[in-house]
């Protein structure tokens, strides 16, 4: 699978087979986020995969699909997120691009998930056992599709875009 077939395979799957992911698997999803860039290559961006079913099933009381998952990414990081030159939050981005990594990664196994804003964060924290200073970025899921998706409607790219 290409890069490019990757990122037309992705989509919000929110329904999971019984399918566990293999370790080797999940750990080549991880170590494809910790290749991603990061600003001033500060790399202080986390990942906790969550497997422990227990524990997915307290992330699940946010929105139901989620407890349904094998696994779920936690992307964080601890301390504070600099502010760059064009105004936006250095590491909030690093964890965004690190969790794309790992998204695209997943694909090329054969898995799909959805990342998931919509959680109260603070209760994730403490579910976790991370520190007050953690900040949760995003929370994504990941698993075996079970049956098809319907996929979403796209705008039309180029009005997504300029070439100037
Ligand atoms: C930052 C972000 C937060 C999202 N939060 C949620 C969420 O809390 N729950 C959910 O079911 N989907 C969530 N989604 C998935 C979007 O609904 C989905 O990406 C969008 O409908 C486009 O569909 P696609 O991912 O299949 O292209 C989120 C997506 C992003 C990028």
């Amino acid at each position: 699978m290409t890069v490019y077939e990757a990122i037309e395979e992705r989509q919000s799957v929110r329904a999971f087979s019984d399918r566990k992911i293999p370790a080797d698997t999940l750990e080549r999803i991880l170590r494809a986020g910790t290749q991603a860039p990061t600003a001033r290559n500060e790399q202080a961006h986390r990942t906790i995969a969550v497997t422990d079913p227990a524990i997915i099933k307290q992330l699940g009381s946010a929105q139901a699909h989620i407890g349904t998952a094998p696994c779920v990414l936690v992307v964080y990081f601890d301390g504070d997120s600099r502010t760059m030159a064009c105004g936006q939050p250095a590491r909030v981005l690093d964890c965004s691009i690190c969790l794309s990594y790992m998204v695209l990664a997943a694909v090329e196994e054969g898995i799909q998930g959805c990342w998931i804003g919509g959680v109260e964060v603070e209760s994730v924290r403490k579910l976790l056992g991370l520190p007050e200073s953690a900040v949760i970025v995003a929370l994504h899921t990941l698993g075996y599709p079970a049956g098809d998706t319907p996929r979403r409607e796209k705008k039309e790219p180029s009005t997504l875009y300029d070439i100037v």
